[in-house]
């Protein structure tokens, strides 16, 4: 679904340019959920941007169902960690989803069945009327999830969208995230610095290294039963694993940050 072929990403910056991304491989199934995991400022955010069309690639290539990417697209919809910017205040519920139709230009017969389709599916049907300031945190993000779909993307990338969440909410988030996924296989590119949200989700998981010169170190395929249980031993070793895979990038970011 989605490639990448040695993607750098240079940012103009002072006393020098700062090379984000270096040389960043990937590919992408259709149908998979792939976290991205790695500590903060190792260039998750600008790794999404550019699969997303948003930022062009320094050097390198990404393509999408084989097609170059060269912008945003229809086929793609990035989703925000912020809801309360990503949706618009003065829109109610129901008109939140109906925006993102007009905008891609999807017939106008279609949209109340698109509309009750994905309130339903994201269990908001009965707070249509609703403005996002009546919403809890959780159900923002149902609605931007709602919006998301409702332009039926082949792929959703969420750049941590639930770490502004309380731990119960996330939870139920991840079940909500996963029933969809499991209803409608969409191709989900998931961003995280979190092992034990990579580890719920994914069905692999992709370790960024820290910056500058950030590459993707280490793919783990996670071939155990959903929904996985962080007591569970096998998943317990695995999540050790990982913390300590991660460990002198998480050190060697922080000592960057403190400069
Ligand atoms: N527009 C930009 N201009 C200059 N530097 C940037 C820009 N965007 C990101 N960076 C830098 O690139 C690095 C990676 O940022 P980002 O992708 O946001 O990291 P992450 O999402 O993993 O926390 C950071 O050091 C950040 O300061
Ligand atoms: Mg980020």
């Amino acid at each position: 679904m989605l490639q990448l072929d040695k993607v750098r990403k240079v940012f103009p910056a002072a006393p020098e340019p700062y090379v984000a991304l270096d040389g960043v491989d990937l590919e992408v199934a259709d149908g998979e959920i792939l976290c991205l995991l790695g500590p903060s400022g190792c260039g998750k955010s600008t790794l999404l941007n550019v699969l997303a069309g948003f930022e062009r690639p320094s050097a390198g290539s990404v393509s999408c169902r084989g097609a170059p990417v060269r912008g945003a697209g229809r086929d793609r919809v990035m989703f925000f960690q912020d809801a309360g910017s990503a949706l618009f205040p003065w829109l109610n519920v129901e008109e939140n989803v109906r925006f993102g139709l007009r905008v891609r230009k999807v017939p106008k017969a279609q949209w109340a069945g698109i509309i009750d389709n994905y309130l339903r599916m994201v269990d908001l049907d009965r707070h249509r009327n609703k403005f996002p300031a009546q919403l809890s945190g959780g159900m923002r993000q149902r609605l931007q999830i709602a919006r998301a779909l409702a332009v039926e993307p082949a792929v959703l990338l969420m750049d941590e969208p639930f770490a502004a969440l309380d731990a119960l909410t996330r939870r139920r988030m991840h079940a909500v995230l996963l029933e969809i996924w499991q209803r409608t296989g969409k191709t989900i590119v998931f961003v995280t610095h979190d092992i034990a949200e990579a580890i719920t989700l994914g069905d692999r998981i992709g370790i960024m290294s820290a910056g500058p010169c950030s590459i993707i170190s280490k793919i783990i395929d996670l071939d155990l039963p959903r929904p996985r249980d962080l007591a569970d031993p096998a998943v317990a070793r695995l999540f050790n694993d990982i913390e300590r895979l991660l460990a002198p990038d998480i050190a060697r970011a922080e000592e960057r940050a403190a400069h």
